[in-house]
């Protein structure tokens, strides 16, 4: 059982404070990077723990296995930022859908939403009891990084998640939830809504629990039209954003907010409160430096499947990626978090990611 902490706060500093520079637009030595999905498969030692785990599952619900994993991509690359080891799908999860991993499936639920009754049985979870397990997997990590380098908890959007409570695992048209929004539109609001309450209470808890920065991952906002979008989605992260700058004392726990296909909405994401918004690779990063126009910092952006490329062409994609954010953003690189587009796929080469990384550090250098 960890330890419990003292408050964050009251932790020493950071040897590393690079990416939380880079997300308030404050000058840094180099563009920090860290990569989504940077534990995982690819990873031989990953894949030696999960199988004495047993599962995905059992693993992330093992904070000393989670915290282990966590670590194992910094043992590698010099990366500037950890993040915490978990799913998007633990809330729901924690509110009784029952998640399981089917083998080469992907997440699959056993009690979908399937009604309006459904929805109305739900409700926030309680954070240190019903996902305690998260909770001290954040304060292990905390611990054990021992201020290496920052780290970030995550959720997913409220969409997203919903997107899988309803549909039930992953979809190929997203047909079940968009036609409840649009036979039952009050009902997908309540379902947002107290997603949303979830959200909001999960991430002050890993906040309260010691991660640094906090990511929403809205992976499948872009599957809407822009009016769907603003009202099911943009919506309840602008809300999520609003809510958690209250109490949060001066010093702001940074917010970045991610999303696939989210090219459209880059200004008013800009303007929702949140310190940074992450972008994938279909939008260059000197437009989306420009129409971001220095309010928030951005973080992206480089095409996942660049990796499968050789060291040589994937550095320099990468200095192609960091010379547009810069000639967006008016000549400097500040504000710039260095990112892949989606997350890292179980077949690629920890080499080819090394490459990558050092040609991020070195081709950045002030
Ligand atoms: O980035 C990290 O290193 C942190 C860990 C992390 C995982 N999932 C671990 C994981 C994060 C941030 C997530 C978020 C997540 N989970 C998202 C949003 C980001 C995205 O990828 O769009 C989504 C949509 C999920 C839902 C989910 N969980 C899916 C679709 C899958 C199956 C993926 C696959 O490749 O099989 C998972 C399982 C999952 N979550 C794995 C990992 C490392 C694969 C686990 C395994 O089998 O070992």
């Amino acid at each position: 059982q960890p330890s419990p902490l003292a408050s964050p706060s009251s932790l020493p500093g950071l040897a590393n404070d690079r990416f939380l520079r880079a997300l308030r637009r404050q000058p840094v030595d180099r563009t920090p990077v860290w990569l989504m999905r940077q534990a995982g498969r690819y990873l031989p030692e990953y894949r030696a723990t999960r199988a004495q785990a047993g599962s995905f599952l059992n693993l992330a619900k093992n904070p000393e296995l989670a915290c282990e994993v966590t670590l194992q991509p910094l043992r590698r690359f010099p990366l500037d930022a950890a993040i915490l080891f978990s799913d998007i799908l633990t809330v729901p999860d924690a509110m009784g859908l029952g998640l399981y991993f089917a083998d080469g499936e992907g997440p699959k639920f056993e009690r979908p939403i399937r009604s309006a009754a459904d929805i109305e049985r739900l409700a926030v979870p309680d954070m240190e009891t019903e996902l305690r397990y998260v909770m001290d997997a954040v304060r292990t990590i905390r611990r054990e990084l021992n201020g290496s380098v920052p780290l970030i908890g995550f959720s997913g959007s409220p969409w997203t998640i919903a997107c899988y409570m309803v549909e039930g695992g992953g979809s190929d048209n997203y047909s079940r939830i968009k036609s409840l929004a649009l036979n039952e539109p009050a009902a997908m609001h309540r379902l947002l809504s107290v997603v949303t309450d979830a959200v909001i209470e999960y991430l002050k808890a890993q906040r309260a629990a010691g991660a640094q920065a906090l990511q929403v991952f809205d992976t499948w906002g872009g599957v809407l039209s822009p009016r769907m979008y603003r009202e099911f989605s943009l919506r309840y992260m602008q809300r999520i954003a609003a809510e958690l700058e209250r109490g949060d004392g001066d010093q702001r726990t940074p917010l970045i907010l991610f999303g696939k296909g989210n090219d459209p909405y880059l200004e008013d994401l800009a303007g929702s409160g949140a310190e940074a918004v992450g972008v994938d690779w279909t939008v260059g990063l000197d437009e989306a430096a420009r129409r971001i126009g220095g309010r928030v910092a951005v973080q992206g952006n480089l095409d996942p499947v660049t990796l499968y490329a050789s060291p040589d062409a994937i550095r320099a994609e990468v200095g192609l990626a960091l010379d547009a954010y810069r000639d967006g953003n008016g000549g400097s690189r500040e504000g710039h978090v260095f990112n892949l587009g989606h997350g890292l796929s179980p077949d690629m080469s920890p080499d080819h990611v090394a490459a990558l990384v050092a040609a991020v550090h070195e081709l950045s250098a002030r």
